[in-house]
């Protein structure tokens, strides 16, 4: 044993040092490593059934009350995942909790009457009553009063604040929270239709929307919040750079055009109109977010680092509107946009030829390489490497990978929807990229599509093998019980970072749903 331990390292030291060495097909040798030998062989489709049912479990392991992993939360709570130490993710950050306990809603709203959603409906108005008392708790960030301590990114399992030094106020939570309580309120809503009109309506939906001023219900409070400090610069949503970033402002504008059609469902017309005034504000600012010269979108404005950023492709996944909920008018970089499918193939081709476990780079940089899966990190210049930071230490992370199929997912759904693909010059590297194997390659040029051309057909294809491709990856890097960390290794695949990460399961799970509607 202890001549082990020295042995092991020395080992991962050679295979990495080997496969850095080893432009351009260093992939090989982390094949020859990878986690998959231990693991039965299924395919995409019996893997995806197996896991999708692996990650419900895991991500309702960590959400209190009934999860196994935390028995000392208090009830509502999401934790980000039960690992106290190395690195220490046991904690409610409001980013993780909102974005996960969404997916608890869309599964509740699925079958309001299945025996899963009984148990869920307990959950979710836990959440909601908690959120209430975080909202209230003073914090590092401020209090209630002026709705400063809304910026507190995360709290202590039992809800009390967590006062050591951190990136805050993170201003992405509040509007985040506000969304995913609002899919809540419509989704139970719909699921009692009489409860709006009776006498006991105003008992369920007053905690959460009430047009009092001061706000005194916990959305009024967030779109207050959302509403107030959208231009003031905050931390991203990695929680390390102070700014003004392309996610927080996408999902700060998507609260805010739902939250004007909560507030009129409300009459209250006076919110109505004030949200939809900053919420034109913020359409106006976000563009502000594309820079021409690099040819995609950037997550932190004024930022030295490139701006290709997972964060993209998350803004564009929680900032576009719910189906159910269509606002009017073209959502501002849904993932079908030119500008959301060019940023993702930017950062396709950065991660791709970074990540050792990742294919080969393209022999130049003009050739076009087919689009497949690969595995996502946050942005070239991460150097966190799930426990610490280290020079080069960024990985790829499940959920970023998990984020690129649901993006080619939505962006096929759309599609069948519309019947109609729009090829224009600004999106023709993704297309060019998309098809370059595809049997109607030499037909693509700009102009309109429908779905009786070859070449839709085989765009539709693509969009769902390539998004099959990033679930691919997810599955290679998985462990054979189906848990997801946060990220897994660079160079030998394997998981590592806080274990059976909530998010990384939220995201599988979102993914797969957005892959079922294709
Ligand atoms: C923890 C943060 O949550 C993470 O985003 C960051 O990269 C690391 N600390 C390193 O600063
Ligand atoms: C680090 C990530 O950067 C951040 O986005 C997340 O909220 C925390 N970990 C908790 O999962």
């Amino acid at each position: 044993m202890t001549l082990l331990v020295p042995l092991l390292f020395a080992a991962y030291l050679v295979l990495y040092a080997f496969a850095l060495a080893l432009p351009p097909f260093p992939h090989v040798a982390a094949i020859e490593q990878s986690p998959l030998q231990q693991k039965p062989q299924y395919s995409l489709d019996e893997w995806l059934q197996r896991e999708e049912d692996i990650a419900l479990d895991n991500l309702l392991a960590n959400v209190a009350p009934f999860g196994r992993n935390v028995p000392d939360a208090a009830p509502g709570s999401v934790i980000a995942s039960p690992s106290k130490n190395h690195p220490d993710y046991y904690y409610q950050w409001v980013r993780d909790a909102a974005i996960t306990t969404s997916t608890l809603v869309d599964l509740y709203a699925d079958d309001p009457f299945d025996p899963l959603s009984s148990k869920l409906e307990i959950i979710l108005n836990a959440y909601a009553s908690l959120q209430d008392e975080l909202q209230h708790t003073n914090n590092p960030s401020g209090s209630f009063l002026d709705l400063s301590g809304l910026g507190e990114p995360k709290f202590e399992a039992d809800g009390s604040p967590f006062v050591g030094s951190w990136g805050r106020p993170q201003r992405d939570g509040p509007a985040l929270r506000a969304i995913t309580l609002m899919s809540y309120l419509r989704a139970y809503n719909s699921s009692n239709p009489s409860l709006w009109t009776s006498d006991e309506g105003p008992d369920w939906f007053k905690p959460l929307y009430d047009a009092h001023m001061p706000a005194n219900s916990i959305i009024k409070a967030d779109l207050e919040y959302v509403s107030h400090y959208w231009n003031a610069s905050g931390f991203d949503l990695w929680e390390e750079v102070q700014g003004l970033h392309f996610f927080t402002a996408m999902v700060q504008l998507r609260a805010l055009r739902e939250g004007t059609l909560l507030a009129l469902a409300f009459h209250d017309s006076g919110a109505a109109a004030w949200y939809t005034q900053q919420a034109t504000l913020l359409e106006e600012f976000i563009p502000t977010f594309w820079d021409s010269s690099k040819g995609h979108l950037v997550e932190t404005l004024s930022s030295p680092r490139s701006g290709l950023d997972c964060g993209i492709l998350l803004g564009s996944l929680h900032g576009s509107p719910a189906a159910n909920n269509t606002v009017p008018g073209t959502p501002l970089y849904a993932p079908y946009s030119d500008e959301i499918l060019v940023s993702l193939l930017a950062l396709v081709y950065d991660q791709r030829n970074r990540f050792p476990i990742n294919s080969a780079p393209p022999a130049s940089p003009e050739e076009t390489l087919p689009l497949g899966g690969v595995g996502l990190g946050r942005y070239p210049e991460d150097v966190y490497d799930g426990y610490g930071t280290t020079p080069f230490g960024g990985n790829p992370w499940f959920l970023c990978t998990s984020s690129a199929s649901e993006i080619l997912y939505r962006v096929a759904a759309h599609l069948q929807l519309t019947h109609e693909l729009e090829v224009t010059e600004l999106g023709m590297p993704f297309w060019e990229a998309l098809l370059a194997d595809a049997p109607s390659f030499a037909d693509l040029k700009p102009g309109t599509y429908g779905s009786n051309d070859d070449l839709f057909a085989d765009v539709l294809e693509r969009l769902k093998s390539v998004g099959d491709g990033f679930l691919e990856v997810v599955k290679t890097h998985t462990d054979a019980e189906g848990s997801l960390s946060e990220q897994f290794d660079r160079v030998t695949g394997f998981e590592r970072g806080a274990r059976d990460l909530t998010w990384s399961y939220g995201a599988f799970l979102q993914a797969v749903r957005a892959r079922g509607r294709v």
